[in-house]
Parts: structure tokens; C-alpha cells; sequence
């Protein structure tokens, strides 16, 4: 019979192995929200220089409030997931608008915040004010599911409220904010999807999936919905031989990087809506080049690839030089459009 899990080793195991963490220098909770929001898909090495040059530049909830949406991207750029400081930004002005500029102790108002769920909440309430508040992120869910021996699939209801609740039954007792980190930090350091060091976790004697010889089995992955189908159109603008006007992607469907100018839907119509939305103005041809298909985690997207010439490009869109490409990064997508548009046998690949 395993013991159970001990809030004090993992405490001492925490205090011999942290790593220095900028945002484990302070206690203010508007750092620690920007730290949170930062370290949401993006890995604490590339988060470390974006969290300082932005405080810099926003120290506090005012100073970003105060900001317009381009500069704050623009400090955002790089780091992805734009949806995020979008929202960081806008509940910086709720935070002034409505708290007086601090961010609220209370527990309720903090999750009122734009951005600001379950896990993000809890983050700022433990680490900042100190409340034994939880928190789940895929960290903490990996090493709770192999400690407790958890395996029901991730994202199902049950799961997800087994985990809150062990989460929430830990966190009770001094130093909230300390043995949530210590969580993620095993999770980061020790308790990593593979090859985890057992010999070396604080843990191991009490570890459910270790003494069952489950430990790679565990946690039992989200059972992923098909992906949606979506008709879109993507229009190749180019002006001369030379040029092609491109747009940073948004979302899910360019990854950040670079594409053409897109629309939902299919036909004249949405190719044209595509174009005028990107900021291009341009010859549309008479008919569609072709059509292909590709496949997001999400989405299973069909492509209608329109061209057009005499390309006029203004924000968002802009032209690029064709040889200049691998420069901007461009995603894959892109290059199966560009290959559509050339009619190329690489279309469909
Ligand atoms: N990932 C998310 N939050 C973190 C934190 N506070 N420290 C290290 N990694 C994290």
C-alpha cells in the first residue's frame, strides 16, 4: 500500500532544486499574472527575457492599460498565441477600470477577469496572496495522475475533478503558493512525459503508477475529437513575378507564422472578402487554381486556392519578395497553397 502523498517532501525537495525564476523573485500579483499568462504553451526559457523586457515597459496595470493594442502585440511578438495578451491587456483595463488598479485578492473577481480561468486564478491567489487556492495545468495533472494512480483519460469530467480535488486537498497548509510551484517544478524537472527520474523524486516511495510499473502509461491521453470540417479560400496575390502579399496567421490555422490572405467559405465571393479583409488589392482570376486538403489538430480544412495579380498590399497584409520566404516563415499550409496555386504535382503532399 503506497503512502500518501506528503506536502512536506515535496516541500524540501522543492527548496533543494528550484530553479531561479524571475517571477519567483517577487510577490506582486500583476508580475505573477503576466508570468502565468506568458507560461500558457510556451516554455520558461523563452518566457524568461519576454517577462522582463515587458515589465519593464509595464510595470503595472496602469502602464499596460494605458498602452494601445499594436505596442503591446508588438512586445508580445515572438512569443505566439496573440489571443493571449490580447487578453492580458483587457483585463489590465478592468483591473483599472474597475479595482483600483490592484489586482483583486478575491478569489470571484479574479476569475471575472478577461483571461483569467481556473488554473490562472490560482496561480495569482496562491503564489501572490498566499491562499490555498489550486491549481491543474498539464504539469501538475501528469504528476498527480501517476502519484494517485489516476487513469481515466484526461479532459473527461471525472478525471478532470479527481485531479482538482487531490490538487485542492494539497494545496491546504502553509506555503500554498510554494507547493503549487513545487507541483509544476516535478512535473517540469523530475516527473517529465518521458524517461522520468524516479530515483530522484520525493515521491517515489509514495507513487502509485511507479509501484504498479504504469509510470509511462500514465496520465491516459484526451481522447481527441474528429477534427471539423472547414471549407476555406486561400488567394495567391502576387504583383510582377517577384512579389506575393502575405500576412502574419493568426490562431490555430498558420501557427504564427506567415500565409496568404484567407476566408471561410468558397467561390468568387469569399476569395474576394479574403483579399479585402487581408488590406490587398488585386486582379482576382476568373476561376479557382485548385483545391487541396489539410489537417489541423482541430480542423480538416478544404482549400479552394484562388490567384490574383497586380498585388497592392496594406496592413495587415504586406509583400514579400518570393526568394525571401524562408526569412518571414511561412507554415506548411502556405506551401501546399503556393504549390496549388502553380499548379505543381507538390499540391497535395
Ligand atoms: N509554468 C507555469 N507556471 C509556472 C511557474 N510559476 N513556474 C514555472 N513554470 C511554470
Amino acid at each position: 500500500m503506497p503512502a500518501p502523498l506528503d506536502r512536506a517532501s515535496l516541500l524540501a525537495w522543492y527548496d533543494a532544486h528550484r530553479r531561479d525564476l524571475p517571477w519567483r523573485r517577487t510577490s506582486d500579483p500583476y508580475a505573477i499574472w503576466v508570468s502565468e499568462i506568458m507560461l500558457q504553451q510556451t516554455r520558461v526559457e523563452t518566457v524568461v527575457p519576454y517577462y522582463e523586457r515587458f515589465l519593464a515597459r509595464f510595470p503595472d496595470p496602469a502602464s499596460l492599460a494605458a498602452a494601445d493594442e499594436d505596442e503591446v502585440l508588438s512586445r508580445w511578438s515572438g512569443l505566439g498565441y496573440y489571443r493571449r495578451a490580447r487578453l492580458l491587456h483587457r483585463g489590465a483595463r478592468e483591473v483599472v477600470a474597475q479595482y483600483g488598479g490592484e489586482v483583486p485578492r478575491d478569489a470571484e473577481a479574479r476569475r471575472g477577469l478577461p483571461g483569467v480561468g481556473r488554473y490562472t486564478a490560482g496561480a495569482i491567489g496562491s503564489i501572490a496572496f498566499g491562499l490555498e487556492e489550486p491549481v491543474v495545468d498539464g504539469n501538475v495533472a501528469r504528476v498527480l495522475s501517476r502519484a494517485l494512480g489516476i487513469d481515466t483519460p484526461l479532459g473527461q469530467a471525472a478525471t478532470e475533478r479527481a485531479l482538482w480535488d487531490a490538487a485542492t486537498d494539497l494545496v491546504r497548509g502553509p506555503r500554498p503558493g510554494d507547493l503549487n510551484q513545487a507541483l509544476m517544478e516535478l512535473g517540469a524537472r523530475v516527473c517529465t512525459p518521458k524517461r522520468p527520474t524516479c530515483l530522484v523524486c520525493p515521491w517515489r516511495e509514495a507513487c502509485v503508477a511507479r509501484a504498479d510499473g504504469r509510470v509511462e502509461a500514465l496520465p491516459v491521453p484526451r481522447k481527441k475529437a474528429a477534427p471539423r470540417p472547414v471549407s476555406l479560400v486561400a488567394v495567391v496575390a502576387t504583383r510582377g513575378r517577384g512579389e506575393l502579399a502575405l500576412l502574419r496567421g493568426e490562431g490555430a490555422l498558420f501557427g504564427g507564422l506567415y500565409g496568404v490572405p484567407t476566408a471561410e467559405g468558397q467561390g468568387r465571393e469569399a476569395a474576394r472578402r479574403a483579399l479585402r479583409e487581408s488590406g490587398v488589392r488585386a486582379r482576382l482570376e476568373p476561376a479557382a487554381r485548385g483545391r487541396l486538403e489539410h489537417v489541423l489538430s482541430h480542423r480538416r480544412l478544404d482549400v479552394e486556392v484562388w490567384r490574383a495579380s497586380a498585388a497592392v498590399a496594406s496592413a495587415p497584409a504586406a509583400l514579400h519578395a518570393r526568394g525571401a520566404l524562408d526569412e518571414v516563415g511561412i507554415s506548411r499550409l502556405t506551401r501546399k497553397i503556393l504549390c496549388a496555386a502553380e499548379g505543381s504535382p507538390g499540391a497535395d503532399a
